[in-house]
């Protein structure tokens, strides 16, 4: 017994030290695992609401874990790389219309994008001198930001020429229906961006520009109990007790919004730079979570926040379950008839392993009651108002990520919310398609980190003992 104590104090003893020679770690290691051990004790504190039924909904915390971990997530995770999803479509140089230039270079005026390489002198090759903002009084953009955040355009040629053969099919198809504003716009502003390449993580973008862009979006564009004035708190921005005085749509348009941004924020800690690397790597940040999500930091609502994504997942889950005929009639083009009948039969068995839960969400509480035509159209407003605003998003990745999203819980919120006996056809554009399900896509990774860091807290923790235990035998 005493032995294997020594040995495990022993091989502590050499994983500590080896953790104490990497140079790379730019923090002092100590501290590191000090702050670690501490989150590790805190974590449990963000998750103290998950556990029972979903607010808002039927199915219970435990149910959706259990789904998520043995159905969704596998299915909806090779689903979103299959030539369908992959490939969204989107104008990046909208305007914001909602305020100038917030001080902040904009990164798309900052890129080197307008000027290539074999354009700059030589000794400035390399050096990325280019990426000066050209505005004088932005604030700074780390080099290190520009880069994560840059939008990789890659698409291959052999790709491009097969979009043009879906964009002629699309176009064939239905055409009598309205035509989406984006495509209004005209063609050259729009482009395909391969999702693959670029992953929603960490970019670094942090500070004014973000917290502009949430307040707008939880002050202006969330609702409020009626006699109440302008919300004033930066933070949190949005205090959830209010929640007690509003009805049930008003309630669930506010953890639409707060799920999604839960999710974001499990995204970019899951996916954290890790420091120090020769690469550019990214892992879990253990620290990063618990800061974002602990009550302590969150003037109590952090864990709220957590429980926000289970309603958001279930309502995007339903919304893709009740339109299951449509995807059973619709082709999923990519040009290719196997890989088309092959995403089909994907999505079908995505749809028949979510039917296995019964009661995701009931959309038929909703808009209910007397007052519903006015509160659907308010609902309808604020939340393509939310839409605009993500053209606010000084960070391009993010900015793409937002929309996506934003894009895609609006998809859900058509199939489960459009009135059928105005519009007794439900009809949805591909970038719909892509946005619903990537979303969906999002928000099932965002659960699967969440036990992601639930292991780590235990190896955290069960490292922290072993140590204890060596240092009072030896
Ligand atoms: C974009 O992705 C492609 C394909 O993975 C890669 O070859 C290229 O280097 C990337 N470009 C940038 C700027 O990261
Ligand atoms: C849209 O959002 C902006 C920015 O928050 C806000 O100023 C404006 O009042 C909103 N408009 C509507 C119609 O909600
Ligand atoms: C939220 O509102 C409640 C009730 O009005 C109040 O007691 C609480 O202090 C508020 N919390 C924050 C963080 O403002
Ligand atoms: C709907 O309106 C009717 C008649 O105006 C009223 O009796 C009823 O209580 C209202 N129902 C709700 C849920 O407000």
């Amino acid at each position: 017994m005493n032995l294997r104590v020594f040995v495990i104090g022993v091989v502590a003893q050499i994983l500590s030290g080896l953790h104490l020679t990497q140079p790379t770690l730019g923090i002092h290691p100590f501290s590191d695992l000090v702050d670690r051990q501490f989150s590790a004790q805190r974590l449990d504190q963000c998750f103290c609401e998950l556990r029972g039924q979903v607010d808002e909904c039927c199915c219970d915390v435990e149910t959706v874990d259990l789904l998520n971990v043995n159905y969704v997530y596998p299915l909806i995770s090779s689903l979103a790389r299959r030539t369908f999803f992959r490939f969204f479509r989107v104008n990046m140089h909208r305007n914001c219309p909602f305020w100038h230039d917030d001080g902040r270079c904009v990164l798309k005026d900052c890129h080197v994008e307008e000027c290539s390489e074999e354009e700059l002198p030589g000794f400035i090759k390399g050096e990325k001198a280019a990426v000066r903002p050209v505005i004088e009084d932005c604030d700074s953009v780390s080099e290190e930001e520009v880069e994560l955040s840059t939008v990789n355009r890659t698409i291959s040629t052999e790709q491009r020429e097969i979009f043009t053969n879906w964009q002629d099919y699309d176009y064939s198809e239905d055409n009598f229906c309205e035509v989406d504003a984006e495509q209004k716009n005209g063609q050259e502003e729009l482009s395909y961006v391969d999702l693959v390449l670029n992953p929603e993580r960490y970019t670094g973008y942090a500070g004014h520009s973000p917290h502009r862009v949430w307040k707008a979006i939880y002050h202006e564009n969330c609702f409020k109990p009626q006699d109440r004035g302008p919300l004033t708190p930066s933070l949190p921005l949005f205090n959830s007790s209010l929640l007690q005085e509003m009805c049930l749509e008003k309630r669930a348009f506010y953890r639409i919004i707060s799920g999604l941004h839960a999710s974001i924020n499990i995204h970019l800690s899951a996916k954290y730079l890790i420091p120090g690397g020769k690469k550019t790597q990214f892992g879990p940040n253990l620290n990063e979570f618990v800061r974002r999500f602990d009550s302590a930091t969150t003037a109590g609502q952090g864990p709220s926040w957590l429980k926000n994504l289970y309603f958001a997942y279930l309502l995007t889950l339903r919304a893709v379950v009740k339109a299951g005929p449509y995807w059973r009639a619709y082709q999923f083009y990519t040009g290719n008839q196997q890989e088309d009948r092959r995403t089909k039969a994907h999505v079908l068995r995505l749809v028949q392993a979510a039917r296995s839960c019964s009661d995701l969400f009931d959309e038929s509480m909703m808009f209910a009651g007397n007052s519903s035509a006015s509160l659907k159209n308010a609902f309808k407003s604020h939340f393509k108002n939310i839409s605009h605003i993500m053209d606010c998003v000084g960070c391009d990745k993010c900015k793409l990520w937002g929309k996506l999203q934003v894009q895609g819980l609006g998809t859900a919120l058509k199939i489960l919310f459009s009135n059928r006996k105005k519009r007794p056809l439900l009809h949805l554009n591909r970038m719909e398609l892509v946005a619903l399900f990537n979303v969906l896509e999002r928000f099932s990774s965002s659960i699967h980190f969440l036990e992601m860091f639930r292991e780590i807290k235990a190896k955290t923790q069960s490292g922290a003992i072993e140590r204890q235990i060596s240092k009072t035998e030896l």
